[in-house]
């Protein structure tokens, strides 16, 4: 599928919905199927990542009923896994590979995971090495562009004698939620506690949604451990109305914030300040936008926000703020290239290994467009340009979903009809990314590749 993108003469306005947030559904799936007893997971127009979490829940002989947008997942407790008859299938996401790759170590069975071609490349030795040092088995492929890295097919267990999983301290070298989450999971088995430090905080979903589900987890600064002595050993059932995914409200944010005169509001957006580094970029980048709380759903505030467009001026991002907006940095260099002045990003290396390299894909996008960039190794310098319309282009999407939307918005502020070709990966977390433009007034259309 390719995306046809008009340039947009009209302000952008309305109040739309985005998604139920992405890294939130994966852990409530998992969670429920680990859970005794029913729970139920709403999660408006989960896309295809959050599929592939179910799809693989249910290879392990857990029960869910799914609606159009709502699931009801009969738990298994957290004994009750059954061994999957055949490979599971994460397709494009990786966070459901390293998350059930801790859930799995823990295992007296064997399984298998495997990925589509953009997730059997991206690094795995970063979680089979610290599962592999409290015991667990793993087994990967040795990856042929980073050495000492492992890649999918991963082979899990099963966990071999005493059985049981140690105790384990470990200093993570990256900020990775993911590696995060996997550890702190297989803690629910372990014999002893898991202790966790990350050089920043990275989104901290799996802390929140076990400790209001009852499990030991204390954080002191950039630590988090769990003690399973002080642990009941079950997790009860659940109900969760997941709130919509702040990485998908970027997109419409940024949308308003190119398009002049537009005014876009996103209704029930998650605002866990682990996930909301972006929206602190744009204010600082003099974008207009308010975000107003209205509560919390399982440890998780959200509330609605709204953008309107105004002049953007450029912005020296990095640190702490990039890990908070480490998925949102593509759709940053979208509005980078209509700022004034240099924008700067920096200590963003993780993007050299998501569902592709966004360093390199947002460089070639930019640059078609007629923005000038340069490439660092762990970001990018962009010089903006506020006046004048862009160089409509024809984009490929890098088979990932973040850079097809960044690139479509690009097209809006663009001198004539731009193209984004192979843009299906983005049903993987926004199936329904160009109706919601159109519903704003954007001319965007799907059409068949070719
Ligand atoms: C995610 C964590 C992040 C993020 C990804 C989702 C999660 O990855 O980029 O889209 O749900 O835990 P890392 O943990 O690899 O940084």
């Amino acid at each position: 599928m390719d995306l046809i993108v008009q340039p947009q003469r009209a302000p952008l306005r309305g109040i739309v919905p985005v998604p139920a947030d992405k890294s939130i559904t994966h852990r409530a799936i998992l969670f429920a199927a680990l859970a005794d007893g029913t729970s139920r997971v709403v999660a408006e127009s989960a896309g295809e990542d959050n599929r592939s979490t179910l799809a693989a829940i249910r290879a392990l002989g857990v029960e869910a009923e799914v609606g159009a947008s709502e699931m009801t997942i009969s738990g298994r407790g957290l004994e009750g896994l059954r061994e999957p008859a055949a490979p599971l299938d994460c397709g494009n996401s990786g966070t459901t590979m390293r998350l059930f790759a801790g859930v799995l170590a823990a295992q007296r069975f064997r399984s298998v995971l495997v990925g589509d071609e953009s997730l059997s490349k991206r690094p795995m030795a970063r979680v089979a090495t610290p599962l592999r040092l409290r015991g667990a088995r793993i087994e990967g492929r040795l990856d042929p562009k980073r050495p000492g890295d492992l890649t999918a097919p991963l082979e899990i267990g099963p966990l071999p004698a005493p059985h049981v999983l140690s105790e384990i301290s470990y200093d993570l070298p990256i900020p990775t939620a993911q590696v995060k989450s996997a550890l702190l999971l297989s803690g629910l088995w372990a014999a002893g506690a898991t202790s966790v430090s990350e050089p920043l905080v990275s989104r901290d979903h799996t802390e929140r949604m076990l400790s209001s589900l009852g499990v030991p987890i204390e954080r002191v600064g950039s630590v988090v451990a769990l003690d399973p002595a002080a642990f009941s050993g079950r997790l009860p059932a659940f109900e969760i109305k997941v709130p919509g995914d702040p990485s998908a409200a970027a997109f419409l944010v940024a949308a308003a914030l190119l398009v002049p005169g537009s005014e876009v509001g996103v209704r029930s957006v998650g605002l866990n300040p682990t996930r909301t580094g972006f929206f602190d970029l744009v204010r600082l980048m003099g974008g207009q936008l308010a975000a107003q709380a209205h509560g919390d759903e399982v440890g998780e505030p959200f509330g609605e926000i709204a953008a309107r467009h105004g002049g953007l001026v450029a912005v020296s991002a990095g640190g702490e703020t990039v890990v908070r907006a480490i998925d949102e940095i593509p759709v940053l260099c979208a509005l980078a290239a209509r700022a004034r002045g240099t924008t700067i990003i920096a200590d963003a290396r993780e993007l050299r290994v998501k569902e592709s390299d966004r360093i390199a894909a947002m460089a070639t996008v930019l640059r078609a467009f007629g923005v000038a960039c340069e490439e660092q190794p762990d970001g990018m310098v962009i010089e903006g340009n506020p006046d004048g319309p862009l160089r409509a282009a024809t984009v490929d999407a890098a088979s990932d979903h973040r850079i097809a939307m960044s690139a479509a918005l690009l097209g809006l502020v663009a001198d004539g009809e731009s193209r984004v070709t192979g843009a299906d990966s983005i049903a993987t977390s926004f199936p329904r990314f160009a109706g919601t433009l159109r519903a704003l007034g954007a001319d965007v259309r799907a059409v068949s590749s070719g």
